[in-house]
């Protein structure tokens, strides 16, 4: 039975060997790999799966490319995998707690199995058992890996390695053709020396080469995205209204929900500007972002921005009011009081909302009560295709690694359960595409 690699790798390869034989792809394929853009894995979310076999000391190496690349990496360990290698080679390795058992009461206690299924924008089980595949073909959930992956809406690969004449069985070869139907990437196994001292196809792929072919998966995704060749704009962070030459005016926002937000649109192909308040977050790689300091700076950019924009985003918490007059030099104590009048900034919102040619506009709504009457409201008078509410106050919203949204249009409503902001955002920007598609199509 022949090898065929399901991902194809062999783009970059048809140059150097125009009638390269795939089956003798990994004589050169680490070479032919090293070079190859991982780009495509920063930032993303994968949930590497390890089952049991010889080869699993492979899995640690993968790790540390898949996070060299830039991506989040969560280990699960089956339960014959870590008579192999030890959870806390792959804890150390991936910097993060690793699970190994469906009914740890303390992992449950944080990230739940069902919250690690939805964290995880890609899944892919390096070695894949024979074993493991069985169970994934017929929809086991015995386990924790096999659970994770019944349970997740992430897309899969799996890297089988195992012996030659288990790879050759019909049984596993009807069980990869099924999960093949499903749209599970098969990654190898590669033709060569196995570790019993025979020889032939069960090799694990290099993990170079896995790293490569998902960051080839990841970056066709975002070409192909929901969001592809659209234009976003985004406004995120606070601004400052000067006082005097040290002092303003501001608030708790870290513009970590924005930022997210621009994250998710670049995942789902968008073209993104970030207007940026004074924050101290790094620029999502592919994002053109303006910094600014105060509202009318901000107004300035997103107003000028907004010309070439598809969709306007407004997460930032712009401050409604600022020092009618900032003092060229620093107040005096008792001055305050009788200089400090304050005098209402733009609402860049509502002013891009009503424009002519609009794009279609998404507002934030930070409530501390009556959520939804006021959320609404401001659906109806900022003119908005669609707000997003969440509660703001001293642990929650703002300033806060997690949020609870929302969400309010003419016609729906969409609830989206406190979760960490990348998360949220990746729903968000979801709905956002949806509502979009139908508008733009007239639907
Ligand atoms: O930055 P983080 O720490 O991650 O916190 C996120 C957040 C809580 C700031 C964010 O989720 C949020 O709620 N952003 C909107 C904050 C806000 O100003 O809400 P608002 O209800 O006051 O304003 C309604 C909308 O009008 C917002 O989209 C706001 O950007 C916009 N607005 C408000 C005033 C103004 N002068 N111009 C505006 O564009």
């Amino acid at each position: 039975m022949a090898w065929k690699p399901s991902i194809d790798l062999r783009g970059p390869l048809r140059q150097r060997r125009a009638n390269a034989n795939p089956v003798s792809l990994h004589h050169f394929l680490p070479s032919a790999v090293a070079d190859m853009d991982l780009q495509g894995l920063q930032h993303r979310r994968i949930l590497l799966g390890v089952s049991g076999g010889i080869a699993a000391y492979k899995a640690c190496e993968l790790t540390r490319r898949l996070r060299e690349a830039g991506a989040e990496v969560r280990v699960a360990l089956t339960a014959n995998a870590a008579r192999f290698v030890t959870p806390l080679t792959f804890q150390a390795l991936s910097g993060q707690p690793v699970r190994a058992d469906l009914w740890d009461e303390a992992a449950e206690m944080g990230m739940g199995h069902l919250e690690l299924a939805r964290w995880a924008q890609r899944i892919v089980i390096a070695p894949a058992s024979a074993d493991v595949i069985a169970k994934l073909a017929h929809g086991f959930a015995d386990d924790l890996l096999t659970t994770l992956c019944l349970a997740s809406e992430a897309p899969l690969a799996i890297a089988p390695a195992m012996n030659h004449r288990m790879w050759r069985h019909p049984a596993t070869q009807a069980n990869i053709a099924t999960l093949r139907t499903r749209g599970v990437a098969i990654l190898g196994p590669e033709d060569g020396p196995l570790a019993e001292g025979e020889s032939g196809p069960g090799r694990l792929m290099e993990p170079q080469a896995i790293a490569a072919v998902l960051a080839q998966q990841e970056s066709t995704a975002r070409a192909n995205g929901r969001l592809g060749g659209v234009r976003v704009l985004i406004d995120a962070g606070p601004t400052y209204e000067d006082i005097d030459p040290v002092r303003f005016l501001g608030n708790r926002s870290s513009g970590r929900m924005g930022f997210a937000m621009a994250q998710a649109a670049l995942d789902a192909g968008a073209q993104v500007t970030l207007v940026a308040g004074p924050v101290h977050l790094s620029t999502p790689p592919g994002a053109a972002r303006i910094d600014v300091r105060s509202a009318r700076e901000m107004r300035e950019a997103v107003v000028a921005a907004a010309v070439e924009a598809d969709i306007f985003i407004a997460t930032a918490a712009v401050a409604d009011w600022r020092p009618q007059q900032a003092s060229a030099h620093k107040l005096k104590k008792g001055q305050a009081a009788d200089t400090l009048s304050l005098i209402e900034n733009p609402d860049i919102l509502a002013e891009v909302a009503a424009r002519a040619n609009r794009p279609f506009v998404v507002g934030f709504a930070a409530e501390t009560k009556d959520l939804e009457r006021n959320a609404r409201e401001k659906l109806a008078r900022k003119k908005l295709d669609v707000i997003a509410a969440n509660e703001v106050g001293a642990d929650r919203g703002i300033d806060t690694d997690d949020n609870a949204l929302h969400l309010y249009w003419n016609g729906g409503q969409q609830m989206l359960a406190r979760a960490p902001k990348p998360q949220l955002a990746s729903a968000l920007i979801d709905r956002i595409a949806t509502l979009y598609a139908s508008r733009r199509d007239g639907r």
